[in-house]
């Protein structure tokens, strides 16, 4: 089984509760979960492997240290664009893949309307990033046409999740493992995360 990473950091906590307000206006939103999507980055990637090079600095030659392979970032849209330039600073070689779904308001079964992944995603350390883990089912979706794409390695990123999401995902895709900023109760009866922080695309992109 994937392992569920939870993160404990002061300045994640800070952010979390900036973006948790209700009254958070949506520029402040939107920076403060970019903000922590270059944060989280950190943990996400600390095990990363690394290939030694030569570089000449400008006293002497020496070894130095590359990402061994290429990262891709794959946010599910609308809500994971908002954390992909947070990523993006801190992984600039990092390609970028898209995958558009949408909660059917009834079902909250995941609706596709969108897909384009770079071809470099089949040999890389693809980071699937989406702010809310909340039925699971976007995650689900998303990480199935990954592997469909022939990717292996796969990361999955969320600022706020839920006992509900995460048992989906660990269902569907047991050797995925789970980053969250924060683990909350539960899933209210129209599938919004309690406490949680209310709907992140229309907070992030102002359409509420
Ligand atoms: C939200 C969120 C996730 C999904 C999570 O997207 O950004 O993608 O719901 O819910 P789930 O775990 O139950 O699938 P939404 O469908 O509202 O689309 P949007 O990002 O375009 O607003
Ligand atoms: N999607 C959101 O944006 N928020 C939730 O709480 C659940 C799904």
């Amino acid at each position: 089984m994937g392992k569920v990473v939870l993160f404990d950091h002061p300045l994640i906590k800070h952010k979390l509760s900036i973006i948790r307000n209700k009254d958070t206006d949506t520029k402040t939103f939107r920076e403060n979960v970019n903000e922590i999507g270059s944060l989280v980055t950190y943990e996400v990637t600390r095990d990363l492997k690394t290939r030694i090079i030569e570089v000449e600095t400008p006293v002497a030659k020496t070894t130095a240290e590359i990402l061994a392979k290429d990262v891709v970032i794959v946010p599910i849209l609308r809500a994971g664009l908002g954390m992909v330039d947070g990523i993006h600073d801190v992984i600039p070689t990092a390609k970028i893949g898209h995958i558009g779904l949408y909660r059917d308001e009834k079902t909250l079964e995941p609706q596709e309307y969108y897909l384009k992944f770079p071809k470099e995603i089949v040999e890389a350390t693809v980071l699937v990033v989406d702010p809310m883990l909340a039925t699971g089912g976007s995650a689900v979706a998303a990480i199935n046409k990954v592997k469909k794409s022939g990717a292996k390695d796969i990361r999955f990123v969320a600022l706020v999740g839920c006992p509900e999401g995460i048992a989906a995902l660990q269902k569907a895709h047991p050797d995925v493992d789970i980053y969250l900023a924060a683990l909350d109760e539960k899933l209210n009866e129209v599938g919004y995360i309690v406490p949680g922080l209310g709907d992140c695309g229309d907070r992030l992109f102002g359409t509420k």
